[in-house]
């Protein structure tokens, strides 16, 4: 989709809110909190941002960018570029961060700009008559973005406020903010890894590992993520339908091997984060190398990432 920037407005010093209109004005495709977008800056960048605004605004999108300091293009021109009137190409909304419909609470930790999904997640839960409680930490509040928002009506009284806590005191915050909700409450989290690593640390003393949802927005690597490094061996695959075998040699990935036969799947980050080019797995024990499936649906063995993950087995099977 083409959408117009019809609003711009500064959160914080580095966040900058951006709200998407469709050019006739008509209806958007409707998502669900937690969802994200890819969005190609004027650099011709894709990067992935959360949907922030209130689900009600059946007209628009909003997303919030964070100007990295390490900017490759992607937020920094978002930031410096883009003015209201801009247009920027916008995929359909997609979500690996969805709230479990069964959890009877909901407990949201967000850290810096990974408040931006929590955030949709309070306006359903606040429609719903959820019962939620989002702990938002930063570094202080004129680097929180939506605080004013978050503190006033109708969140005041859902969302804590933890601002300056070092990293060292981070796990008692935690513990404090898990003990005072109920041992079956879900858990989200979303911002720096760091953050989200001592979240589930925390809430995996406690609660089963169905019970806690988080969102990379950067790949993070993992044992053998590096082409070339370990356990990145050469193997096979075979396509259901055809019966065709492909070889995919060390440092190429599925998704290119499949490209150069002709069989073209979608991809979107090429970084195991965004989920576009997941395909079904008929035979075969992946190595999953993404951040974008949940360790249950890794452990299916039933899908498979084709942008980083490899495999463990000879041959792999794909139902395409
Ligand atoms: S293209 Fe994003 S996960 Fe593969």
């Amino acid at each position: 989709m083409k959408l117009i920037v019809d609003n711009i407005t500064d959160e914080t010093g580095d966040i900058r809110s951006f709200r998407l209109v469709s050019p006739d004005g008509a209806a958007l495709p409707q998502y669900e909190p937690g969802a994200h977008i890819d969005v190609t800056g004027p650099t011709g960048v894709m990067r992935q941002y959360s949907l922030c605004g209130p689900l009600d605004d059946v007209h628009a999108y909003t997303i919030a960018v964070k100007k990295e300091t390490a900017s490759r293009g992607g937020s920094a021109a978002l930031h410096d570029a883009v003015r209201i009137g801009s247009v920027l190409e916008v995929g359909v909304p997609r979500n690996l961060f969805a709230l479990d419909a069964g959890a009877r609470e909901h407990v949201l930790f967000g850290a810096g700009i990974g408040v931006t999904p929590l955030l949709s997640m309070a306006y359903r839960l606040l429609a719903q008559g959820g019962n939620f409680t989002l702990h938002y930490f930063a570094r202080a509040r004129e680097y929180a973005a939506f605080a004013d928002l978050l503190d006033a009506p109708p969140f005041a009284g859902k969302v804590r406020f933890h601002y300056g806590v070092r990293g060292a005191d981070m796990a008692h915050y935690l513990q404090a903010c898990l003990d005072a909700a109920d041992p079956q409450a879900h858990v989200y989290t979303c911002g720096p890894a760091p953050f989200m690593d001592a979240v589930v640390a925390c809430a995996a003393r406690s609660r089963p590992e169905e019970a806690i949802h988080l969102e990379h927005f950067k790949a993070v690597e993992t044992a053998s993520s590096a082409p070339g490094g370990d356990g990145d061996a050469a193997f096979d695959i075979r396509l259901a339908s055809s019966g065709k075998v492909m070889q995919v040699p060390p440092g190429v990935s599925i998704v290119d091997v499949l490209s150069q036969a002709g069989i073209c799947i979608d991809t979107s980050c090429r970084e195991g984060i965004c989920g576009t080019c997941v395909v079904p797995l008929l035979e075969g024990e992946p190595d999953h190398r993404d951040n974008c499936l949940s360790k249950k649906e890794k452990a299916a063995n039933d899908q498979i990432c084709t942008c980083v993950s490899r495999a463990r087995s000879g041959l792999l099977v794909l139902d395409l």
